[in-house]
C-alpha cells in the first residue's frame, strides 16, 4: 500500500490543467467516488489492524496533497480570469461624462407659454381662476340663465346642484370683473372639463385660454386689430384671418375667426378638411347684461372677449392628430418636441 500511496503522489505531483474544468478532472480523478484516493480508503479496511493507524495517516496526507494541488490550480486560473476580465472592463476614468437626460416642458405648455408671452408683450395680465366653479359663475353671470339651451352645448360634471367643474375659463371674466375696476385686460388659461366622449378631437379634460378687455371706447375695432396681431405674432406675419358672426350669450356681437389653412391658403384640402379655413378662436364684444351683473356700467364702458382651445392650437402647430398623444404622455412622443 506503501508503494502505491507514492505512486499516486508521483501523478500527482504531474499533474497539469489549462482551464477550470481541467481542474475538476483532476479533483474527479483522485477524490471523485471512484476516484484513486477514494480506492485507497477502501483498501484500508481489509489490511491488518496493526497497519490501519499508520497508512490511515499517509492516505490522510495524500488527500490533503491532492487538495492543495487543486487549490493551487484554481487559483492560478481564478487570477487569470480576473486579468481577461480588467482587461474587458477597463474605462477611462478621465473622459468626460455623457450628456444626462433631463426633463422639459410639455408640448402643451410650450405652446402655452409662446402665446402666454404674446399677450403679454400687448400689456395683459395673466390670472387664474377655480376649476371647481359654481353655478353662477360658469353659466348664470355669463348670461346663461338656468334651462337656457346654450347649456346644452356644455356636458357638465356636476358636483352638486350648483358646483360643478368648470366647462370653460369665462367664468374667470366674472371674478376679475368683480375685483378689479377697468381697464382690464387679462388672459386666463387653465383646464377644463365637459362630459365628452374620447376620441380623436376630444378628451373630458382640455385646456381654455380666455381673453378678456375692458376699457372706455373698446370697440369691435380694438377686438379685431388685437386678435390679428396675436394671430401674426404665433404663425407669421402672412397668415390671413377673417371673422364669422357666431353666438355666444356673454358677447353680443359675437364671432368666430379662422385662419386660411397654411398648406391650401384658403382653396380647400385635406389639412382643412376642403374648407380652406380653420376655426381658432371665440370671441365678441362683453354682452351689456354680463357687464350689469358685475356693476361695470355698460353705457361708460365696453370690452371685448375671446376663448380658445389650446389643444386644437397645439395639434395645428405641432402637426399632431390624435389630441390624446397630448395626455397620454409617452415619452417616445413627448421627447420629439
Ligand atoms: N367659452 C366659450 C366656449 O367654451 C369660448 C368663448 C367664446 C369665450 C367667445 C369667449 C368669447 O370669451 O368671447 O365655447
Amino acid at each position: 500500500m506503501k508503494e502505491k500511496i507514492l505512486e499516486i503522489k508521483q501523478q500527482l505531483d504531474a499533474e497539469q490543467a489549462s482551464d477550470l474544468k481541467q481542474v475538476d478532472e483532476v479533483r474527479v480523478k483522485y477524490l471523485g467516488k471512484s476516484g484513486l484516493v477514494t480506492g485507497l480508503m477502501k483498501e484500508l479496511g481489509a489490511l491488518p489492524n496493526e497497519e490501519k493507524p499508520l497508512m490511515g495517516k499517509e492516505i490522510n496526507v495524500l488527500k490533503m496533497a491532492v487538495q492543495d494541488k487543486i487549490d493551487a490550480l484554481t487559483a492560478s486560473f481564478e487570477s487569470d480570469e480576473l486579468d481577461s476580465r480588467m482587461q474587458e472592463e477597463w474605462l477611462d476614468v478621465t473622459l468626460p461624462v455623457g450628456a444626462k437626460k433631463i426633463g422639459k416642458k410639455h408640448p402643451l405648455n410650450l405652446i402655452l407659454d409662446k402665446i402666454c408671452d404674446i399677450f403679454i408683450g400687448m400689456g395683459f395680465n395673466v390670472v387664474h381662476g377655480p376649476e371647481v366653479e359654481t353655478d353662477y359663475y360658469n353659466f348664470e353671470a355669463l348670461n346663461i340663465p338656468k334651462d337656457h339651451p346654450a347649456r346644452d352645448t356644455q356636458d357638465s360634471f356636476y358636483i352638486t346642484e350648483n358646483t360643478l367643474l368648470r366647462t370653460q375659463t369665462s367664468p374667470v371674466q366674472i371674478r376679475v370683473m368683480e375685483e378689479t375696476k377697468p381697464p382690464i385686460r387679462i388672459i386666463a388659461p387653465g383646464r377644463v372639463y365637459r362630459s365628452d366622449a374620447v376620441d380623436s378631437t376630444h378628451s373630458p379634460l382640455f385646456h381654455q385660454i380666455e381673453g378678456l378687455v375692458v376699457d372706455k371706447n373698446i370697440t369691435m375695432a380694438n377686438l379685431k386689430g388685437c386678435l390679428n396681431s396675436f394671430v401674426k405674432a404665433l404663425y407669421g406675419e402672412k397668415v390671413k384671418t377673417r371673422f364669422r358672426p357666431h353666438h355666444f350669450q356673454f358677447t353680443e356681437p359675437s364671432a368666430e375667426m379662422d385662419i386660411a389653412c397654411p398648406k391650401c391658403d384658403g382653396k380647400g384640402c385635406n389639412v382643412c378638411k376642403g374648407e380652406g379655413w380653420i376655426e381658432i378662436l371665440g370671441c365678441g364684444m362683453v354682452h351689456r347684461n354680463v357687464l350689469s351683473e358685475v356693476d361695470i356700467d355698460p353705457d361708460v364702458y365696453s370690452g371685448f372677449a375671446f376663448g380658445m382651445g389650446l389643444e386644437r392650437i397645439a395639434m395645428k402647430d405641432l402637426g399632431v392628430n390624435d389630441l390624446r398623444l397630448f395626455f397620454e404622455n409617452d415619452v417616445r412622443f413627448l421627447q420629439q418636441f
